[in-house]
């Protein structure tokens, strides 16, 4: 392995296919450290003449993790990050009223919730670096917004596979929203969706000790995959 250091750029250049296996390995363990915001720290000495080792650890990691080259180590190492995003659209201010509950729900597991307007997010990089999302938008017109179509799409290129979701809406009387976001996270993103179905409630109950419940219970229910 060739390493070379020019003011702030190191470079490692692999020799043999075993050390691009490993030098991959080392990359997205390191991509893997920026994106949850931990630190890869060295320990120890390195002093070649006594031991010709150098070890570094990543900070607030359990040791002995085995990380083998076929699987990608950002799927082996990586904990979630108890931080779950909750993205919704909302023209009158009902179904941001769910976020803002749901947060609370997602916050009493200890998660951290942070709650966007989906127009506020503006790539894909915007979404990814959480551990769980939940996902809200009212039905107009028999169905999602297409403010939500698109953000979907964005979400789609944020590859949320096998993370923590939910889905909500608010509703006066058909509410298909709720259900066609709540699908779209489970089938086409594949993630791993609450047992509950999607939080759909009529606008009227939300602001009622029963609504303002529901959408705890739902932020908690979504918020406690974080802590498994
Ligand atoms: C033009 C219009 C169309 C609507 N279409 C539907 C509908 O098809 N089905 C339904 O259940 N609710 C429908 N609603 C009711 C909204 O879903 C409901 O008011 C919701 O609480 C709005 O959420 P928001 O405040 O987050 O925008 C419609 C409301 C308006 C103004």
């Amino acid at each position: 392995m060739k390493i070379s250091i020019d003011k702030n750029l190191v470079e490692f250049v692999p020799e043999n296919a075993d050390e691009t296996a490993n030098l991959e390995i080392l990359w997205n363990t390191i991509v893997d450290c920026m994106k949850f915001n931990k630190k890869l720290v060295p320990i120890g000495e390195y002093i070649p003449q006594k031991r010709n080792l150098a070890r570094f650890a990543i900070e607030g990691e359990p040791g002995e993790t085995v990380i083998s080259s076929e699987t990608p180590a950002s799927e082996k190492t990586a904990p979630l990050p108890k931080k779950v995003l909750i993205a919704c659209v909302s023209r009158t201010g009902n179904t941001e009223k769910m976020a803002e509950f749901i947060a609370e729900g997602v916050r009493f597991t200890g998660a951290e919730a942070v709650v966007k307007k989906v127009s506020a997010i503006k790539s894909e990089k915007d979404v990814g670096g959480y551990g769980g999302y939940i996902f809200g938008c009212p039905t107009y017109h028999r169905d999602m917004t297409a403010s939500m179509k698109t953000f979907l799409f964005l979400a789609e290129k944020a590859g949320l596979n096998s993370k923590p979701g939910g889905a909500f809406s608010s509703y006066t009387h058909s509410g298909e929203a709720g259900p066609m976001v709540f699908d779209t996270m489970q089938y086409a993103f594949k993630m791993d969706m609450v047992g509950l179905g999607a939080l759909n409630l009529k606008e009227d109950i939300i602001r009622t000790g029963e609504g303002i419940r529901a959408c705890q219970d739902y932020g908690k229910s979504v918020g406690q995959k974080l802590a498994d």
